[in-house]
């Protein structure tokens, strides 16, 4: 079975995605990690983040693995744990133009795809709906107000001990900025799948969203 939750940053795609998968024994797969790991092993390799031949080749160089430890994903790169630096600002800052260059898109979406077809998935990120796993059983498109969006990373930093300077205001502005850059690419940007099921978790407590979405799955 297949399962796609996409939608805007910090909607709590993750967080209610990794609970939902530990429920059914599913395998969770958190593309926009992936992204991001495209993201740290172009700066690590000193490209421009538009270069994408030279990205395709560093990352065939260094390779992006997720492995579950202790219930918890991690990202590898070039044999490190580079899971904390894939959540730093200047990463977040830059993933989405990583993430706009055509042959990185056909790259992860290739692995998405492999990964997804070995076993029952929960993917989330921001075209699972409408190009990574269009015939998914069942979709979600998240969604939430700006400011709690900002609020909520703000926690999630805190709890991943994650520095961080920004207020919730310019936090705010980072996740819009990024918001219309993955909603106005070319290629498969952010949007709704018209047999998604949009679900605004503004005022929703995590275990609210995750039992509208078992009950869907259920179904
Ligand atoms: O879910 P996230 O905030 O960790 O994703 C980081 C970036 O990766 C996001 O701003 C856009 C990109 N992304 C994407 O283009 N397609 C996906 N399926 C997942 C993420």
């Amino acid at each position: 079975m297949q399962v796609a939750i996409d939608g805007p940053a910090s909607a709590g795609k993750s967080t209610v995605a990794k609970i939902i998968a530990n429920k059914l024994s599913f395998v969770y797969i958190d593309t926009g990690a992936m992204y991001r790991a495209c993201t740290v092993i172009a700066r690590n390799h000193g490209l421009d983040y538009g270069d994408e031949s030279g990205i395709l080749k560093a990352i065939d160089e260094d390779g992006i693995e997720l492995k579950s430890e202790n219930g918890e994903q991690k990202v590898y790169s070039d044999g490190k744990d580079i899971s904390l630096e894939i959540r730093t600002p200047d990463i977040s800052a830059n993933v989405s133009q990583v993430s706009a260059l055509a042959g990185v898109r056909e790259k992860m979406v290739d692995l998405q795809r492999k990964m997804a077809g070995q076993t029952n998935v929960i993917m989330d990120g921001r075209d699972i709906g409408t190009t990574v796993l269009p015939n998914a059983e069942v979709k979600i498109f998240l969604v939430a107000s700006a400011k709690s969006r900002a609020e909520r990373r703000l926690l999630d930093f805190k709890e991943r001990g994650i520095q961080t300077d920004q207020t919730v205001e310019e936090i705010e502005k980072d996740i819009a900025a990024r918001d219309y850059k993955d909603s106005h690419r070319k290629i498969s940007p952010l949007k709704k799948a018209d047999d998604a099921i949009e679900i605004d978790t503004t005022s929703m407590t995590i275990d609210q969203v995750v039992d509208e979405i078992l009950n869907k799955i259920k179904k």
